[in-house]
């Protein structure tokens, strides 16, 4: 029997050794850590259930058969975070280069098809060369296997991408059809094709940083949320992620007591609108004093900075903040500020998380480049994303709600449950020297009377009242009070229910 035992041991200190301690070594020279190392960290002490430890290919060409690695390049199991279950995956690039095999796709599935059926979010550690060169189509059809479980599991359990090294060619839309995409600066890449073929099909030169690094993927493309200095930090701001997240569809977000009371005033708020209507503020000045503690995982911090979005907690439940940004662009939506607030205020309705929203907004940015790149479309994202929300959503009108922009924020008629507005809102089709300037062309040149109908306007319209008077609003409160409003609006909604007609699904305009 101890024959046995040493044997298992044995087997088991090969297949945690991966590629062997050379490509160990290459691995951390390149400052990144193991696939295990990086579960090891991601993961409370002692929870990881590793399956699957034995897996091989099955692959006969090119002397692979000689050529077999217990694992096959990706090590996968369950654990918890902070005492909560998630299912990992975590690609080991000391085997073949974290490239998939169909083995290697099979121990993917197998912990998406588990996550699901427990109802756990499922985290992915990319660190890949993409498809197993030897296994040709065998490979191809491993990632079709993977991707289709990202839909299946789209909306039923968050799926989590970190991307820790190369994720090229095809296998980059696994994780873009995941719900969250973080990066690693300087050692993580995402591309369709690579530096070389776009130099042979566009003449361009680009290296794999600028061309998908953590920082273009974070800042130009909005396709990753979160980029980050190394493995470390990565792994344990996800640590910090899964906290606000539900473990599924079928479970509330989780609850975390705060000493943070729920009526707490805060003064400073009274005078965070500055007295000239066109200066900026900072929102998010107004979402870390109302969250608890002053806590915000802020989502996309360096991509469409006119909107802010990203979690909180308001009374120890997890919310979404949505809140236009007056310090880049006045606040304007444009399109990728729509479809970065639609995509987050579609996640949060898949799960249950209640959708906080700070107005101030203009309006739509004006110009070609939004007309041709097609706002339209993606302004409609965010508008049909609201609509379509059937958790409770609270909405603070701080400044100006301007046009069509105003119905997009979570108004009323979007089936706002609570709309509060501050004393200083600004509800109206358009801003008062513009809507002047129309209704009133023929004074133009008479500077005194476009000054005195500004003023008239800005007077009628250009406050809380005139949307009062119809109840789109459903009252004026002191911004110092916010957090003890938006708390008790939240606690009122807990048990809403509400629900859309039976479709077999929506038509969300892409
Ligand atoms: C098999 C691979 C591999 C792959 C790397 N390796 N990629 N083995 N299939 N796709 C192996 C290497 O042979 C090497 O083995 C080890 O992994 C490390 O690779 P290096 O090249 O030494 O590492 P590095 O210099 O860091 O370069 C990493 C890399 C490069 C940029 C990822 O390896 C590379 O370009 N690989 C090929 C990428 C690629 O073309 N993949 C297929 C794309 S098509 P040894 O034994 O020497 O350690 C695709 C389609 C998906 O993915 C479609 C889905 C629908």
């Amino acid at each position: 029997m101890r024959e046995i035992l040493a044997k298992l041991e044995a087997k088991r200190a090969a297949a945690r050794l991966g590629g062997g301690q050379k490509r160990i070594d290459a691995q951390h020279a390149k400052g990144k850590l193991t696939a295990r190392e990086r579960i090891d960290v991601l993961l409370d002490e002692d929870s990881f259930e590793e399956w699957d430890m034995f897996v091989e290919h099955r692959c006969t060409d090119f002397d692979m058969v000689k050529n077999k690695i217990p694992g096959d390049g990706v090590v996968i199991g369950f654990g918890t975070v902070n005492g909560r279950m998630v299912f990992v995956y975590s690609q080991d690039f000391t085997v073949f280069g974290g490239s998939l095999s169909e083995a290697h796709a099979e121990k993917i599935c197998k912990i998406m098809d588990q996550a699901i059926k427990v109802g756990a979010p499922v985290i992915g550690l990319n660190d890949s060369g993409g498809a197993r060169i030897q296994e040709g189509v065998a490979s191809l059809g491993g990632y079709a296997e993977v991707f289709q479980r990202n839909v299946l599991a789209s909306g039923v359990v968050p799926q989590i991408s970190l991307i820790m090294g190369p994720c090229a060619g095809g296998a980059v839309y696994s994780p873009a059809m995941t719900d969250f995409i973080f990066m690693v600066k300087d050692s993580s890449y995402m591309f369709v094709t690579g530096p070389d073929v776009v130099k042979t099909v566009t003449h361009e030169t680009v290296t794999a940083e600028e061309l998908g690094g953590a920082v273009t993927h974070n800042t130009k493309s909005g396709v990753a949320d979160l980029g980050f200095e190394n493995d470390m930090e990565a792994l344990l701001q996800l640590r910090r992620f899964i906290d606000f997240l539900p473990a599924s569809n079928r479970e509330p977000p989780p609850e975390r007591p705060t000493d943070d009371p729920a009526d707490r005033v805060e003064d400073s708020l009274d005078t965070l609108i500055p007295d000239t209507a066109n200066k900026p503020y900072d929102m998010r000045e107004l979402i870390l004093k109302v969250a608890d503690e002053g806590d915000f995982f802020e989502i996309q911090p360096d991509f469409a900075r006119n909107i802010v979005i990203g979690f909180g907690r308001m009374n120890g439940h997890t919310v979404g903040f949505v809140a236009n940004q007056p310090l880049v662009l006045a606040g304007c939506l444009d399109i990728d500020s729509s479809r970065k607030a639609a995509r987050f205020v579609r996640f949060c309705d898949c799960f249950d998380v209640p959708i906080v929203t700070f107005v101030d907004v203009p309006g739509f940015l004006p110009g070609t480049s939004q007309e041709f790149g097609g706002i339209i479309k993606h302004g409609a994202k965010l508008l049909y994303a609201y609509a379509e929300a059937t958790v409770p959503k609270v909405t603070v009108i701080t400044r100006k709600a301007y046009g069509g922009a105003y119905d997009v924020m979570s108004s009323k008629h979007l089936r706002g449950d609570v709309n509060y507005a501050w004393p200083t809102a600004e509800i109206a089709v358009m801003g008062p020297k513009g809507a002047v300037e129309i209704i009133f062309r023929g004074d133009i040149g008479d500077a005194d009377k476009i000054e005195k109908r500004t003023e008239e306007y800005r007077e009628k319209f250009a406050n809380p009242f005139v949307a009062g008077a119809r109840g789109y609003i459903d009252d004026v409160i002191l911004p110092r009070n916010t957090r003890r409003r938006v708390c008790r609006a939240l606690a009122m909604l807990r048990d809403k229910r509400l629900e859309n007609p039976w479709k077999k699904h929506d038509n969300i305009p892409l």
